[in-house]
């Protein structure tokens, strides 16, 4: 039988990406019986909720979720979605991979994993405004979280990911020499994991800026990196700029009880409703999910037909140089799968 599991179309250019990446892995026999679930702003017009219960249900119950980009509105009172399916679900770890798809950008043989601690930091979001005089918001506060625990098992999770995947090395990333309380303690507990692991595969540390300007003058010395959740958003979108752009990042959130699948990506208002946007970021991020329920023969097809469609058939999007629509992509990708 297939493998139920929850597919999320969400916002902007979700439905579009949705759609060509469902087409793809119907050409290649997908083993995924799609339980459709409205969530973001999508639902919150029809809903009145933007993670209405039967789209939490759906989750609960497949464990396995494929999500379009969801949009927060900046300010406002909603709440990240997001951060809700990560918290609800205890999603506690974000993996991001890149690699080099398309040869001769500016850099070559990029191949990065980034694992980011997905439910503790400055993400937690307990913040307030202290008043002073007349100014209600005078100051603005914000706390972070980081446990031992927690930091221990995004730990954990990396090096035994790394190990078995037969990486070299992972870089600790922090903020230790500033935040001493907050990052000092995740690199401890880091640490602590990466010396059980001496004899297994090697570990170094950087400091968060500096590894920004690292991963501009030389990406190659990168091989597996964990961090916080804030350091891990931000690097992990330059990550995505290395290798050509957020349409090429997917991502995976991770916990015990389930997986939610998803583009690096926003749901890029700017071009949503153009049939121009990038589904390759979604279209692996799918692959992701593939490997996930233990179909590594259907991931590895995605991505030999992704190569050969980028750079023999030189079906790109916009976002890659090219001129192809989303809808070209995915016919190129039916194509070379059939
Ligand atoms: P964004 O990622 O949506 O867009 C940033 C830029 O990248 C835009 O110029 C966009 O056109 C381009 N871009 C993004 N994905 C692309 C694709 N697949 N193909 C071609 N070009 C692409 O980031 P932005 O504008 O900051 O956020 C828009 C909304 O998305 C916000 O409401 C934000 O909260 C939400 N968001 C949701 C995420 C999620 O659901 N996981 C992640 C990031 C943002
Ligand atoms: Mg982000």
């Amino acid at each position: 039988g297939k493998i139920p599991a929850t597919l999320i179309p969400g916002d902007g250019i979700g439905p579009e990406i949705t759609e060509a990446v469902v087409q793809i892995l119907d050409a290649l026999g997908s083993p995924f019986a799609w339980d459709r679930q409205l969530g973001g702003m999508a639902a919150a017009k029809s809903e009145g909720d933007p993670a209405p219960k039967a789209l939490l249900d759906s989750i609960a119950r497949n464990k396995l979720a494929l999500k379009g980009p969801l949009t927060t509105p900046v300010g406002g009172g909603f709440r990240s979605i997001n951060v809700r399916l990560r918290e609800t679900f205890g999603l506690y770890a974000n993996m991001r991979p890149v690699r080099t798809l398309v040869p001769g950008g500016r850099y070559e043989d990029i191949d990065i994993v980034l694992f980011r601690e997905n439910l503790e930091g400055l993400y937690v979001a307990w913040e307030h405004y202290v008043a002073i005089d007349d100014d209600p918001r005078a100051v603005a506060v914000s706390s972070g979280i980081n446990t031992r625990a927690g930091s221990r098992r995004i730990a954990e999770h990396a090096f035994e990911w790394a190990v078995r995947h037969g990486r070299k090395k992972v870089t600790i990333v922090h903020k230790a020499n500033v935040l001493k309380a907050l990052t000092g303690l995740f690199l401890e507990t880091a640490r602590d994991v990466a010396s059980r692991y001496e004899k297994k595969i090697a570990f170094d540390d950087r400091i968060v800026d500096a590894c920004a300007m690292q991963l501009v003058l030389n990406p190659q010395q990168f091989d597996v990196i964990v961090t916080t959740n804030l350091f891990g958003d931000i690097l992990s979108d330059q990550l995505a700029g290395l290798v050509g752009g957020l349409g090429m990042a997917p991502g995976a959130n991770i916990g015990p009880d389930a997986a939610i699948f998803e583009a690096v990506h926003g749901s890029a208002p700017d071009i949503a409703g153009k049939g121009i946007a990038n589904p390759l970021a979604l279209l692996l991020a799918a692959g992701l999910m593939l490997e996930h329920v233990g179909k590594e023969d259907l991931s590895k097809r995605i991505n030999k037909a992704v190569d050969v469609v980028l750079n023999k058939d030189l079906v790109r999007t916009r976002d890659l140089g090219g001129k192809a629509t989303t809808a070209d992509f995915a016919r190129a990708m039916i194509k070379r799968l059939k």
